[in-house]
């Protein structure tokens, strides 16, 4: 059996403060749960703050991303070690919003992949296709190619702690989900493609995650498929009584 896992992504929303305030009441919500990892992935300035907040609870803390360099002249960017340094254990690599507003590719979230391995880190990478590309029938092939290019050529054997999360990108904060059999069809793809090329084992034990307009409303069907390994949630993570909802029903 796989362990489901809740992340929340909250991009560029919430200051330090604010943060604190989601913690004070979103803590107290999920204290009994323990039959999901629950990761809460804030923007890089808050990291500290959420870290300081979840302390000893089960409550892991992610970040958005990361840049594959170990260090150097690469201004505004984060190191694998500087998220580690503080307590960070997860890491969201290649969400569309970063392949679409910053310039993110494929090969990027590769050598991203690799670094977060060497560093311990549990890559959340991320695939989905747009919304031309499954109305063009190449749902299929954009998400064989994302993934084939994003662990191609690295040991399977390193590859154990990833989680994929599948976010076609046409239901991202647009309201529109994709239909349980949907995820799962795309699910059941990726799974295919990460056991022909990493073996059945790392496929078998592989989280696979749906994230697109998840809402404490649709959340049950979806964690419902046995295809479906947990959320990646936007959005409806931001509220502290609706990520709990989401959460409770995994
Ligand atoms: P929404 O839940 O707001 O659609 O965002 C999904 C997402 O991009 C999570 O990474």
């Amino acid at each position: 059996m796989r362990t489901p896992v809740i992340a929340a992504n909250w991009k560029m929303y919430k200051t330090p403060t604010e943060a604190e305030s989601f913690l004070t009441a979103f803590l107290p919500l999920v204290r009994e749960q323990t039959k999901s990892e629950i990761v809460l992935c804030p923007p890089a300035i808050d990291l500290t703050f959420v870290l300081a907040g979840v302390q000893a609870g089960s409550v892991r803390v992610g970040a958005q991303n990361m840049h594959f360099a170990e260090e150097g002249a690469y201004t505004g960017e984060i190191s694998a070690a500087m998220l580690t340094a503080l307590g960070v254990t997860h890491v969201i690599l290649g969400h569309s919003e970063r392949r679409q507003y910053f310039a993110e590719t494929d090969e990027t979230v590769h050598r991203k992949l690799i670094t977060a391995l060497k560093h311990r880190l549990t890559p959340i990478v991320c695939i989905g296709e747009r919304l031309e590309e499954r109305e063009g029938g190449e749902t299929e092939e954009v998400l064989t190619r994302q993934i084939g290019v994003a662990i191609g050529g690295i040991d399977p054997a390193q590859l154990a702690p990833m989680i994929v999360a599948y976010e076609p990108v046409w239901a991202i904060g647009t309201g529109k989900t994709a239909t349980p059999e949907m995820a799962a069809d795309a699910h059941r793809l990726i799974r295919g493609e990460v056991a022909r090329l990493a073996g059945k084992s790392v496929a078998e034990r592989l989280r696979i995650l749906y994230g697109g307009s998840v809402k404490p409303e649709n959340a049950a069907t979806l964690l419902g498929q046995p295809e479906i390994d947990g959320a990646l949630v936007g959005g409806a993570s931001l509220d502290p009584q609706s990520f709990a909802k989401i959460v409770g029903a995994a």
